[in-house]
């Protein structure tokens, strides 16, 4: 399908059916001078009906167009940029979570090497005004340096997620060195909210705690983090997409992040507090590859595009929680 008009902005959105691809696109479909075009392949690393009814509810807009691809298939990708005019390309598709990348680091050289590889370079032949990608804190491994600055040093990751999202952020400025292609990467930091994803803490606590199961808690409930509601994370992606690097290499990194840390036990009460309901206890050790803390600096990202976090713990806690009663029907 061509662009509509020249005056809409046509974005290719990968990972448009994961947590947050589909809220970044149901927030942009609202402008309908947007046009999307939607990738994922739909894999069940969690439940794919919760991937489909996203789906579902971006289907509604009649400026969207739904592709299910995987990114690590070069030939397939190329006919969509092939066939459409693709001007920003907001590439959000991973393989996501710490953990399993220790058992299954394949699966992520496949979808965050080869899969960004492909994206990037297609992004450079179709000349895309700016490629935006998703980093994460996970980059800053066990750096020790509160808040966690970008110009900290991120060569030492201690999982392979990690070390996938550092070299996302190296072959994008070689990118931006050698090919001149706006790129910029975002360092995510533990994003949450309503239809959010369910390897994550919140949706499992909440899941357990309701159906009286055992919460599994690591590191006695000391691991300290970052939490940032997925509609600020929204806000910030869109308010970038037609602000790239004016330097001569036009390269830019930023933290996505809250600055206000909470430790696990802290956020568990609160979800307790919401839910009106004691969680019952499962201790584990600390895990291979976890990191103890995050701490977002946001002063970088601030002067950008004068970003300022919106929602509280307690709201966003309360707004999820809302969302999962009603979706599972409890
Ligand atoms: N949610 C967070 O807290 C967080 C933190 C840091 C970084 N990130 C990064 O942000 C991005 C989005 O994360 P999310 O939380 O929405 O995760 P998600 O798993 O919900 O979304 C990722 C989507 O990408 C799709 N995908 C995976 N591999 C693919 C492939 N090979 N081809 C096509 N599609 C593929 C999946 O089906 C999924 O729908 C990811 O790159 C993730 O690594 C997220």
């Amino acid at each position: 399908m061509k662009s509509k008009n020249k005056n809409t902005l046509n974005i290719l959105i990968t990972g448009c059916a994961g947590f947050i691809g589909y809220h970044l696109c149901y927030h942009l479909l609202k402008n309908k001078r947007i046009y999307i075009y939607g990738l994922d392949n739909l894999n069940n690393y969690y439940d794919v009906q919760l991937k489909k009814n996203r789906l579902k509810n971006l289907k509604k807009f009649n400026n969207f167009l739904f592709n299910k691809i995987d990114i690590s298939k070069l030939n397939d990708l190329k006919k969509i940029f092939d066939k459409n005019k693709i001007e920003f390309v907001i590439h959000l598709a991973a393989q996501a979570g710490v953990r399993y990348s220790i058992s299954n680091p394949d699966i992520y050289f496949q979808s965050n090497m080869l899969g960004f590889f492909n994206m990037i370079e297609l992004s450079r032949l179709n000349k895309i005004k700016h490629f935006i990608y998703a980093s994460s804190s996970s980059v800053y491994g066990s750096s020790n340096k509160y808040p966690l600055d970008e110009n900290l040093s991120t060569s030492k990751p201690i999982n392979f997620y990690g070390a996938t999202k550092k070299s996302n952020e190296i072959i994008s400025y070689s990118y931006a060195s050698v090919y001149n292609l706006p790129v910029t990467g975002l360092r995510f930091f533990t994003v949450y909210g309503p239809f959010g994803r369910p390897d994550m803490s919140l949706f499992k606590f909440t899941e357990k705690i309701l159906n009286n199961k055992k919460i599994d808690i690591y590191n006695n409930g000391n691991h300290i983090r970052d939490f940032t509601y997925i509609d600020d994370v929204v806000v910030a992606i869109s308010k970038l997409i037609t602000k790239p690097s004016k330097k001569k290499i036009p390269y830019n990194i930023f933290n996505i992040g809250s600055n206000n840390p909470k430790k696990l036990s802290h956020f568990i009460k609160l979800i307790e507090k919401t839910l009106d309901k004691k969680s019952k206890k499962n201790y584990l050790a600390l895990q291979k590859g976890d990191i103890f803390k995050t701490h977002a600096k946001i002063t970088k990202i601030n002067k950008k595009i004068m970003f300022k976090p919106k929602i509280q713990i307690e709201d966003g806690i309360k707004n999820f929680i809302k969302w999962f009663k009603n979706y599972y029907n409890y």
